[in-house]
């Protein structure tokens, strides 16, 4: 499989055409961005991490019933994916409090939530990705009802997966974002499930294992996500 044009830049990754057009390539860059691309910086080794987290937990999807848009991990930073029109949702699910939800809320950071939230945001840089709900993504035509329902179901399913793998491996889900996009007619999942978009908090001391540290200047930020992909045990 080789890279034909850019197709695409974004803050994270870039997007490569190949012979195949239903086929695309992404590679994962160090770069990081935080509030709308305002504060910008490198995170050493982010990309292959990213990468092949991604890969190893959307095997864990698709095993559970969830398709995704993996096809195969090409290389360290680079994987070849179904290529997909992304619905533009951004679907986060929280366990716990923290974030933005948190201080719309009034609430500290890292209160068990009775159940598992669901929400959307509209995936528009220059409106900054607006909260809204299922109604407005109907109204705004971004999705359809039978899309929206998959969306969600899908969601719930691989919070599920997520929360009893990172378990086992000492770290609790506090919340995440992911994407998904239309293939042939079907919902699969896209995007990528990292430390860059997850909250991944020690299960015993709460530490911060992810992009919270670099959005937050609270230091070792290499060392958190060095530290989720060696429990992840990848090999
Ligand atoms: P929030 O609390 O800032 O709304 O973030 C919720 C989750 O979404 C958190 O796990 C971080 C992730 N996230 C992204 O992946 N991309 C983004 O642009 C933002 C704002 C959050
Ligand atoms: N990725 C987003 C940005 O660059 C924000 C974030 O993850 O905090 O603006």
């Amino acid at each position: 499989m080789e890279k034909k044009e850019l197709l695409y830049e974004g803050k994270a990754k870039k997007v490569f055409t190949t012979e195949d057009p239903d086929v695309l390539i992404v590679s994962y860059k160090d770069d990081a961005t935080a509030f709308d691309g305002q504060k910008k910086g490198t995170i050493v080794g982010k990309g292959a991490i990213n990468n092949r987290m991604t890969n190893h937990i959307f095997k864990l999807f698709e095993a559970e019933g969830v398709p995704t848009h993996l096809i195969e991990e090409l290389n360290d930073r680079e994987t070849a994916v179904k290529k997909v029109e992304i619905v533009p949702l951004e679907v986060i699910i929280r366990n716990f409090s923290a974030g933005s939800f948190a201080k719309k809320l009034g609430m500290e950071e890292g209160i068990k939530l009775l159940s598992p939230t669901l929400e959307f945001s509209y995936k528009n840089d220059d409106l900054h990705d607006p909260f809204i709900n299922d109604y407005y993504a109907l109204a705004l035509g971004l999705a359809t009802k039978e899309e929206i329902t998959t969306i969600s179901e899908y969601a719930f399913k691989v919070n599920a997966v997520m929360q009893k793998y990172f378990a086992g491996l000492g770290i609790e889900l506090i919340d995440f974002k992911i994407e998904f996009g239309r293939y042939h007619g079907q919902i699969i999942l896209a995007d990528e499930v990292s430390p860059d978009t997850c909250r991944l908090w020690d299960k015993e001391t709460h530490e911060k294992l992810d992009k919270d540290r670099f959005r937050r200047d609270l230091g070792n930020v290499e060392d958190a996500y060095q530290e989720v992909f060696k429990r992840l045990g990848i090999k």
